[in-house]
């Protein structure tokens, strides 16, 4: 038989339809909220792509996007430590009013330097939108605007998350079988 990646999956977390919705009603409440301050969209790379091009379709307002790259910090650097810029916004956001868009807000310490940077470079507002979010695994506080939903400490894939880069391709979110990590 073909390998199948959702053999990988112990259950779907998300479905299709859970994730459309909650994307719907995301993309009105940021439609009403910048429907007149032609915000930058900011996608940070690679997890957040699925979710930010069904996200920003469904925000009704006009709105300019740009997409970021920055490193995760190793093991054993310090938490509050220093997070790489791989790839830059490719516009000045000064004056802007900025909406970072994240896949899964888990211990907060990327997102937290993220924020750091942008406001010191004069953004005139910046929110955080993030489909998902792990409080049980957070180190450092971050301001959630917009919250798709929380979720337990479990590692969940699809819809652009990935583990070692794959199942980013499904459609809808799932917890991966333990056997998957090299688990029981
Ligand atoms: P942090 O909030 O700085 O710890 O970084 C969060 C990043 O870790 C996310 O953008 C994901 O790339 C990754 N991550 C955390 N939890 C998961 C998960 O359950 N599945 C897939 N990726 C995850
Ligand atoms: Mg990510």
């Amino acid at each position: 038989m073909a390998y199948d990646m959702r053999d990988d999956l112990e259950d779907i977390y998300f479905t299709e339809q859970q994730l459309a919705d909650k994307v719907a009603e995301l993309g009105a409440r940021i439609t009403e909220d910048y429907r007149d301050k032609n915000p930058l969209i900011v996608s940070v790379l690679k997890g957040s792509y699925v979710f930010m091009a069904d996200l920003t379709r469904a925000i009704d307002a006009p709105c300019n996007v740009d997409f970021m790259v920055v490193s995760s910090y190793g093991v054993g650097t310090k938490t509050s430590g220093e997070v790489q810029i791989i790839k830059d916004i490719s516009q000045p956001i000064d004056g802007r009013d900025l909406l970072i868009v994240e896949d899964i807000l888990d211990s907060g310490v990327t997102l937290h330097y993220l924020m750091q940077v942008l406001k010191a470079r004069g953004a005139n507002s910046i929110r955080l939108c993030t489909l998902l979010s792990k409080p049980a695994r957070r180190k450092v506080e971050v301001k959630v605007d917009y919250l798709g939903f929380e979720i337990p400490d479990a590692f969940v894939v699809g819809y652009g998350l990935d583990y070692a880069e794959r199942y980013r391709n499904l459609p809808y979110i799932g917890i991966l079988k333990p056997s998957v990590y090299g688990g029981a």
